[in-house]
């Protein structure tokens, strides 16, 4: 008898010949049950998705659109937009299928326009442009003082001097404000929290982002990260001829140039100290920075652009995650009261926590989890699977088929999640996903922040950050909605999943 499709998927992740394996099932299955292909899928026509994007106003949100046509297509479809052309799938069995062929050195999608910037400037490619063993060599190099917990714990004391700097510059906007306890846009100041956290372990300096004067050069990362991020999508859609009368690609190639440029000033800057400090004859100890540049594994142009796509992974995402994790400990104080309660049974007195107080504090970690659920920053990634061809479902797809895992619908998914658009941080809790019931789902339901060796490289330290900044914050406020504002905030998409409206709480002081 042969195995079942999942257990063919599991023996092939643990075997290791992946390719083999796919070959083999394809020819088998192929033979055995004749599979449907690309063509066979449903979906919509481009006149449809453009009256969707353009008429019906998915543009900037297109997670909700994996709403709509998971509904009208099923849980496969596929999307031809111009240049793309993307099978789409939209339930934990399927994304579990479609990682588990994912190939030795996954891929997450084609971004040819990344890759033409980089070339006209002659830079290295990096993490998101570099394929096969070249990622690889560069992903091993940034891996190790990133995803293991030991080294992470290493940058405790400097987290939490800037999440000190964020208490401190929320009371001082607070004590600004005209009701003396407010604080207008909240994403705003946590975007500035987490370009110093990740600036502080990544360079070994404070940037000062959270004074009173922002730094001007924080201020142009910060406006780049959103240009950058918005025209990345417009970019790819028009045709290149189009660049000579629109301004888009020209605007795209700026919002690079700054990035790139803040960063290696930031790191000449630290190599400039190191070297004085080694003809000093000091020792030069340092964290992440220090440990790249005395790595033989990447050169110095890997390390420009590696760090800059640190930069531009670490700030958006922790601090729209914690702004949406705030907003509902607002709107909602009896989920609020219980995270209070576990934080002063860990840490009494506002006692800063350790990375083993952590341990102690699952309610914690779940309110983090089910801002992910509700808010996944990354709304839909892609898997570009070049190694294999790939049988999803009932289907079989040649290499290099672009696939779009659609997260937010999974993870808003009424099957999955009971209640599934509450904010309800204790189905995470270990007793409740024990026991057979509502709060229990399939795995592959709740990624977000990947998986496997192309999982997010600075999930930890995302961790850390959000963990000891919310811990925190709870211990000197409690947090309300502004007035009697209680107004629902809708999420965008700006290819990450963001607050549409600023965010404004009150943060009352506790006793
Ligand atoms: C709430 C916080 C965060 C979330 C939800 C998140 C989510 C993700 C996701 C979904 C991916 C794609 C993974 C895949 O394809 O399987 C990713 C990749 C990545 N993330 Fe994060 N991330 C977060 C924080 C961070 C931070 C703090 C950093 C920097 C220290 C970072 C740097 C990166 C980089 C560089 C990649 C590309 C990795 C590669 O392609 O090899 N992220 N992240």
């Amino acid at each position: 008898m042969s195995p079942s499709p999942p257990r063919l998927f599991a023996l092939c992740r643990r075997g290791g010949s992946v390719g083999l394996w796919t070959r083999t099932l394809v020819q088998t299955r192929a033979e055995a049950t004749k599979l449907k292909t690309i063509d066979d899928l449903p979906g919509p026509t481009l006149s449809k998705t453009l009256f969707w994007l353009f008429v019906k106003g998915y543009a900037d949100k297109s997670h909700l659109l994996q709403g709509v046509q998971k509904n009208l297509y099923g849980p496969i479809w596929r999307s031809k937009f111009g240049q793309f052309d993307l099978v789409n799938v939209a339930s934990p069995e399927l994304i579990a299928q479609v990682i588990y062929q994912e190939g030795r050195y996954p891929v997450r999608a084609e971004l040819p326009h990344w890759k033409e910037y980089r070339d006209l400037r002659g830079q290295a490619y990096g993490l998101h442009v570099d394929k096969g063993q070249e990622w690889y060599r560069i992903r091993s190099a940034l891996n190790p003082k990133m995803l293991k917990l030991q080294e992470v714990s290493a940058y405790a004391p400097i987290i939490h001097q800037v999440v000190e700097d964020l208490l401190k510059r929320i009371e001082f906007l607070r004590a600004r404000s005209p009701d003396g306890v407010s604080v207008s846009d909240v994403t705003a100041e946590l975007y500035k929290f987490g370009f110093e956290g990740i600036s502080y372990i990544l360079f070994e300096t404070r940037l000062g982002c959270l004074q009173e004067d922002l730094p001007k050069d924080t201020e142009r990362f910060i406006a780049a990260v959103n240009d950058m991020l918005t025209l990345s999508e417009i970019v790819v859609i028009f045709p290149r001829w189009t660049r000579r009368i629109l301004p888009f690609w020209k605007r795209f190639v700026q919002a690079w140039d700054n990035l790139y440029d803040i960063a290696q000033k930031l790191i000449d800057s630290r190599l400039a100290d190191i070297q004085t400090q080694t003809e000093r004859g000091e020792l030069t100890e340092g964290l992440y920075l220090t440990y790249l540049l005395s790595s033989d594994k990447i050169t110095r142009s890997e390390i420009y652009i590696s760090v800059t796509e640190l930069l531009l992974g670490g700030v958006d995402t922790t601090s729209n995650t914690l702004s949406w994790a705030l907003y509902h400990l607002a709107r909602d104080p009896r989920v609020q009261d219980r995270l209070y309660r576990e934080i002063n049974a860990v840490c009494a007195d506002r006692r800063k926590p350790s990375v083993d107080d952590l341990q102690a504090m699952p309610y914690l970690k779940a309110v983090i989890k089910e801002t992910l659920r509700l808010y996944p920053v990354v709304p839909g990634n892609g898997r570009f699977v070049t190694e294999n061809e790939v049988v999803v479902d009932n289907y079989w797809f040649p290499k290099k088929t672009q696939f779009h895992l659609c997260h937010y619908v999974v993870s808003h998914d009424h099957t999955q999640f009971a209640r599934a658009d509450e904010f309800m941080p204790e189905r995470w809790l270990r007793a409740a996903r024990v026991t057979p019931g509502p709060f229990r789902h399939h795995p592959y339901s709740f990624i977000p922040f990947g998986v496997g060796v192309r999982g997010c490289v600075g999930k930890r330290v995302a961790e850390m950050e959000m963990y000891f900044a919310l811990c925190r914050l709870m211990q000197h406020f409690e947090v309300r909605p502004r007035g009697d504002d209680c107004a629902t905030i809708q999420a965008k998409t700006r290819t990450l999943l963001i607050p549409a409206k600023p965010i404004d709480l009150r943060f009352l002081q506790r006793a």
